[in-house]
């Protein structure tokens, strides 16, 4: 039997829901697969064959310790994705090296803490109308993401204080329009694995304001399997083979490029003012793959989990 330790956080020690019957599914394929908290110091790493990053969904405010937890991993074992996928697309600036490469992204403005800038100075970087978006550069689940509204006074300043907020915490900010049809026709995610799209789902908006604490580590989320169309799914492989290419132009020369394909990779897709599709983020960490929305995914996830703890073992 291999041994797959399938990644979570201490708030779900027993996997998002959605994942759970991956457990029977990688059982059925001789692989013993069990739910490990990221953080808990007593795992041994090494007693696994493969370690896959699922709901670790609480490194937003600890990113460095995550990274550091990524690296002890990677040294001991095979961790998916691998250590330098993982520091390159837990940090969104990622999307910045990807729209220079030529994919078509939200329109971002990019607020650095370093840079120290007043009040003002986010005023004049905030769009003039309609509505916005300020949310963290490192983030999952949408939390810390608030929606405003650009000419109405109080919410420009509520945007302001959000902005000003993450920037005190020395994170970077992202100020975005609100694009509108998120809230009609919605956000599409694209799941690949291995290399290969699997199946595709829709996402309802989950922005309805200014950003407010929440209880939980990520927000509920309202999907829909959804029939994807072949231009998206074009879009979604040339964003995976641009990332890979950057990636692979990453790799310092002692590195070895991995090879191997992304074992997941989700697309997530919005259209902007024009109807034209643009990326909203890449995830390789730890997206949900949404097995339940799609006939046939679960097995795909399976196989390609197994294959791979195999490939780790050998
Ligand atoms: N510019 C935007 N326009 C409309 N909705 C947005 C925008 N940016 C973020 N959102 C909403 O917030 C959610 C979370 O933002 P996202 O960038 O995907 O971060 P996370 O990593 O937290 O998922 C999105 O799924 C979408 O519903
Ligand atoms: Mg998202």
């Amino acid at each position: 039997m291999t041994r797959i330790a399938l990644v979570t956080c201490s708030r779900l020690p027993d996997l998002d829901p959605e994942d759970t019957p991956l457990l029977a599914a990688l059982a059925a394929r001789g692989a013993s697969a069990q739910a490990v908290v990221w953080d808990d110091a007593t795992v041994r790493w090494s007693d696994f064959d493969l370690v896959v990053v699922r709901s670790a969904w609480d490194y937003a405010q600890r990113h460095e310790e995550f990274l550091a937890w990524a690296e002890r991993v990677s040294s001991q074992t095979r961790l998916v994705n691998p250590l330098p996928v993982i520091v390159w697309n837990t940090d969104k600036h990622y999307l910045r090296e990807l729209e220079a490469a030529g994919v078509r992204i939200v329109p971002t403005q990019w607020l650095e803490p370093e840079r120290h800038l007043s009040s003002r100075a986010l005023h004049t970087r905030f769009p003039a109308h309609g509505e916005m978006v300020i949310k963290p550069a490192v983030s999952a689940g949408s939390i810390d993401a608030g929606r405003y509204t650009a000419i109405d006074a109080q919410s420009r300043g509520l945007a302001i204080a959000h902005a000003r907020r993450l920037l005190a915490e020395n994170r970077t900010v992202m100020a975005q329009r609100y694009l509108a049809s998120v809230d009609t026709v919605g956000e599409r995610a694209h799941v690949f694995i291995d290399g290969e799209h699997s199946h595709s789902v829709r996402k309802e908006a989950m922005l309805d304001g200014p950003d407010v604490a929440v209880e939980g580590i990520y927000k509920e989320e309202r999907i829909s399997g959804i029939e994807a169309p072949e231009e998206e799914i074009r879009m979604a492989r040339e964003v995976i083979a641009t990332a890979r290419r950057l990636l692979e132009a990453r790799a310092g020369d002692g590195e070895r490029a991995d090879d191997l394909p992304f074992l997941y990779a989700r697309v997530d897709v919005v259209s902007d003012d024009d109807g034209r599709p643009v990326l909203m983020e890449l995830e390789l960490v730890e997206p949900s793959l949404f097995p339940s929305y799609a006939e046939g995914a679960l097995d795909r996830i399976a196989d390609a989990f197994a294959a791979r703890a195999r490939r780790g073992r050998a």
